[in-house]
C-alpha cells in the first residue's frame, strides 16, 4: 500500500480552498495544523460549506480540507482497507457509531457515503489534537497487528481507517463525520447534508 506523499507523518497535506466551486487543492505545510489556525482570520468562512475536489486523491492516500476551522480528513480507501475494517470491528469501541457523531445517511459500518471515500473531522475526541494518518499495515511503532488508521501523538489514542476509536483509549468516541454530500463524482460539499444537496 502506498503510504508516502500526503500523509500526516510528514506533516504535509492538501488544503482545499474554500467557497470556490471546483477549487483545486493547494499544498500547504502546517506544523502543527491546529496551532497555526487563527479563527479571526477565517471568521468569515465560519459555517460556510466547503467544496472539495477529491478526484486526485490516490488510493490509500489522504488529503486534508478545512471546514469551520477544523481539519477534515478525506481518505480514498482501497478494497483491502475496507476488508480490514471488518477485521477490527470487535476491537473498536463503537463499531457503528451509535454514540458517535455521524449523519444518518452515512453507512454505519464504513462510516461514509461512498465506501471508498472516508470524510471525518481530524480532531481527536480526547482533547482535540490532530491524529496522524498512519495507513501502513504493521507499522513497527504501532505493532504487528496494526491494520492502518490514525494515531494521536498527544496521548496515544488509536483509530482505525474509518476513524473508529479502539477500545480502552483516552479518546471516548469515533472521529466525527461532518455533514457532507456529493455535487459530482469528484466534488464533495462539506457542510451540506446529502439529502439537501
Ligand atoms: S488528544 Fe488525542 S489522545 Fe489525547
Amino acid at each position: 500500500m502506498s503510504n508516502d506523499g500526503v500523509n500526516a507523518g510528514r506533516r504535509r497535506f492538501l488544503v482545499a480552498a474554500t467557497s470556490v466551486v471546483g477549487a483545486a487543492g493547494a499544498v500547504g505545510a502546517a506544523v502543527p495544523f491546529v496551532g497555526s489556525w487563527f479563527p479571526s482570520a477565517k471568521a468569515k468562512a465560519a459555517g460556510a460549506p466547503v467544496k472539495v475536489n477529491v478526484g486526485k486523491i490516490e488510493p490509500g492516500q489522504q488529503m486534508v480540507a478545512e471546514w469551520r476551522g477544523q481539519p477534515v480528513f478525506i481518505v480514498r480507501r482501497t478494497d483491502e482497507v475496507l476488508q480490514n475494517l471488518e477485521k477490527v470491528a470487535s476491537q473498536v469501541a463503537d463499531p457503528e457509531s451509535a454514540a458517535s457523531v455521524q449523519p444518518e445517511y452515512v453507512d454505519p459500518k464504513v462510516r461514509s457515503i461512498k465506501p471508498e471515500l472516508l470524510v471525518v473531522i481530524g480532531l481527536c475526541t480526547h482533547l482535540g489534537c490532530a491524529p496522524s494518518f498512519r495507513p501502513e499495515v504493521a507499522a513497527p511503532d504501532l505493532g504487528a497487528d496494526w491494520l492502518g488508521g490514525y494515531f494521536c501523538p498527544c496521548h496515544g489514542s488509536k483509530y482505525d481507517m474509518a476513524g473508529r476509536v479502539y477500545k480502552a483509549q483516552p479518546a471516548p468516541l469515533n472521529l466525527p463525520v461532518p455533514p457532507h454530500s456529493y455535487e459530482t463524482d469528484n466534488v464533495i460539499i462539506i457542510g451540506v447534508d446529502q439529502e439537501k444537496a
